[in-house]
């Protein structure tokens, strides 16, 4: 295995100013309030968490659309905040991560063939290969993501949305990137449909020891896909660690919770449920303490006042007080 991260994150932080008008001043709202997290080749890291939660957000600081608030970004040795100054740091850093999006309906130009798609990455950063290369480049990709390379030639409203989304993985992949941020990328289909993207993104990632950054907030897809999950609750990561670990040994109240309201296989294992009550709190206004205590079974006093640490617990990272005081066992065999 290569232990090598591509992509090393520090402690990233994005804030933006909401409702600030003549004579009030803007709320800072903590979209993302503090994530580390390192991505390797050939792995995938699943970001988990309900709606609101920051992750969409951190999609936009790993591809660089938007800059941190605060915090370190590395991007295959590159400093992705600041080296960008550079526009040939710029540019290869530009090359090194891709994005593809949860509508593929919404995400592929329609007045655009196919072919044409594919071939631009190619025509503005490979100035140097002839159109017959290009094309070559275009159809071969078409080819690898499971399309006829006969459609070389159509426009996107002739393809299925699982067709659609193979375009669009097939466009990132133009320029050979180590990274590529998937944001609920099967989200939008069909169930029959999602499996064999599923798989298609597998093999590609076999294929060219991608790193994946897989944003959804469908725990049954990410249990089949991740490598690594991280879990996050109003900006904040509150779970990570191998996915093998955090699925079959959950420690976080929030973690169980969005394990709970999974289906699972095993009829015992729901004994174990933890249901999640009340409504997400505003990030504008977030609670005290640790964010999740308005929604917790086990919070208490300290959970309403202390923000938790960040705990290390063999492979896993926690940040619950309720764990470090051990009292989430004491629930958990309590239900059992
Ligand atoms: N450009 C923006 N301006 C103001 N608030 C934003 C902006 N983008 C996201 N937010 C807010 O940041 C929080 C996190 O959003 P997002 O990252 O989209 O979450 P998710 O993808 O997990 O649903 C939400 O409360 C959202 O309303
Ligand atoms: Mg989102």
């Amino acid at each position: 295995m290569n232990t090598t991260p591509v992509l090393k994150a520090h402690d990233l932080q994005r804030h933006y100013d909401v409702g600030g008008g003549a004579f009030t001043k803007a709320t800072p709202l903590r979209a993302l309030a503090g994530a580390s997290f390192d991505l390797y080749p050939g792995k995938t890291l699943a970001v988990v968490g309900e709606s609101g939660c920051g992750k969409s957000t951190m999609a936009r600081l790993v591809t660089m659309m938007e800059p941190p608030t605060s915090g370190t970004l590395e991007i295959d040795g590159l400093d992705a905040v600041h080296g960008k100054k550079s526009r040939n740091v710029a540019r290869q850093l530009r090359q090194t991560v891709q994005m593809v999006f949860q509508d593929p309906y919404g995400s592929l130009n329609p007045r655009q063939r196919v072919g044409a798609m594919l071939e631009e990455p190619l025509k503005i950063n490979r100035p140097t290969l002839s159109a017959k290369e290009r094309e070559e480049a275009g159809r071969s990709m078409m080819q690898r993501v499971g399309l006829r390379s006969e459609h070389y030639d159509r426009y996107p409203h002739m393809f299925s949305g699982g067709q659609r989304q193979r375009i669009a993985i097939a466009r990132a992949l133009m320029l050979n990137p180590k990274i590529v941020v998937l944001d609920e990328p099967v989200s939008a289909l069909d169930v029959s449909i999602q499996a064999q993207v599923l798989n298609l993104l597998n093999d590609l990632q076999e294929e060219f020891q991608l790193a994946y950054l897989f944003i959804s907030h469908d725990l049954s897809v990410v249990k089949h896909v991740a490598d690594d999950v991280m879990v996050m609750y109003l900006g904040h990561p509150v779970e990570s660690g191998p996915s093998k670990e955090v699925f079959a040994n959950p420690q976080h109240p929030y973690t169980r919770a969005l394990l709970s309201a999974t289906p699972v296989a095993d009829p015992r294992r729901t004994r174990n449920r933890i249901k999640l009550t009340g409504e997400i709190p505003s990030p504008l206004n977030p609670p005290s303490g640790c964010t999740f205590h308005p929604r917790c079974p086990l919070a208490n006093e300290r959970c309403k006042e202390e923000v938790p640490k960040t705990l290390t617990r063999g492979p896993v990272t926690v940040a619950c007080h309720a764990v470090e005081e051990g009292r989430n066992e004491a629930v958990a065999r309590a239900k059992a």
